[in-house]
């Protein structure tokens, strides 16, 4: 594995201009924050020695090298997720190369399902904790040099990124709900008593994906901020579609855009 990712961190050194110590996940409702993205290199996963390939519709699969918010970024459009069927080592390999190449801070979007009653669809949601409800576990295995055994999740979210996202949404009027955000396996949308389990569990928000990233990351020690945009909530009871997420998300690109450019500015 280490062989691997160096192999994978030393392809991308010389083939980007940049140094970015910024890298950023465009899950759902930062997809278009990739256009803002100045004086880009973009690079397909495929071009990529090393690195899986994306598979699920409207997922694209590249990274993006250039500025913004007036730093050198990298970001991930388009990510891994369990269900498609990549072993954990897959799903977070990008975020060991990350670390590898000089990263020290992960900031990552998704798509989530509201459990907690008072959140609206389209709401955003400032992930302030995790609860991993994923079948395996990302650190499973022989513990790899770059960070601890037994790594600590205390500020699994970084409390100073989380301090400066709330200001930044205050200072632009964007309504910004904060919860614990639970990931699951998927790919099927719960089942109302599951919805209903993971609200007596301690979840606001419920997805697919993040938790293993978040928890990678922070075993390289990188500072990480996440959003999720409440695409769906539990309590209507109604039917939820891929087509409504996609819909929410979208909608929510201007704000989550805004939030991520400016906490870039503050870095
Ligand atoms: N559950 C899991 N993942 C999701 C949901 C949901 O309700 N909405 C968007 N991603």
């Amino acid at each position: 594995m280490l062989e691997k990712i160096k192999q994978t961190s030393d392809w991308l050194i010389q083939h980007i201009n940049r140094r970015p110590r910024v890298a950023i996940i465009l899950g759902s409702g930062l997809g278009k924050l990739s256009d803002e993205i100045e004086a880009r290199e973009v690079i397909p996963y495929s071009d990529i020695p090393g690195f899986p390939v994306s598979t699920v519709e409207g997922h694209a699969g590249e990274l993006i090298i250039g500025r913004l918010g007036g730093q050198d970024v990298l970001a991930m459009n388009g990510r891994f997720h369990f269900y498609e069927g990549y072993p954990m080592q897959d799903v977070t390999f990008p975020i060991r190369v990350f670390h590898a190449i000089g990263i020290t801070t992960l900031l990552v979007s998704n798509a989530a399902g509201g459990t907690n009653p008072a959140f609206h669809i389209g709401d955003l949601m400032l992930i302030i904790d995790h609860i991993n409800m994923m079948p395996e576990h990302p650190l499973r295995g022989r513990n790899l040099p770059m960070g601890p055994r037994f790594p600590d999740m205390t500020h699994a979210y970084s409390p100073r990124l989380n301090r400066k996202t709330r200001e930044i949404a205050l200072d632009n009027d964007i309504l910004l709900r904060e919860g614990i955000y639970l990931g699951t396996q998927g790919p099927t949308y719960e089942t109302p008593a599951e919805y209903r389990m993971f609200r007596l569990l301690g979840a606001d928000a419920v997805g697919m994906s993040t938790v293993p990233e978040i928890i990678v990351a922070n075993h390289c020690g990188m500072e990480c901020m996440g959003i999720s945009v409440i695409t769906n909530v539990s309590q209507t009871g109604n039917k939820v579609t891929h087509d409504e997420v996609k819909l929410a998300a979208d909608q929510a690109q201007p704000r989550m855009s805004t939030i991520f450019r400016e906490i870039i500015r503050t870095l």
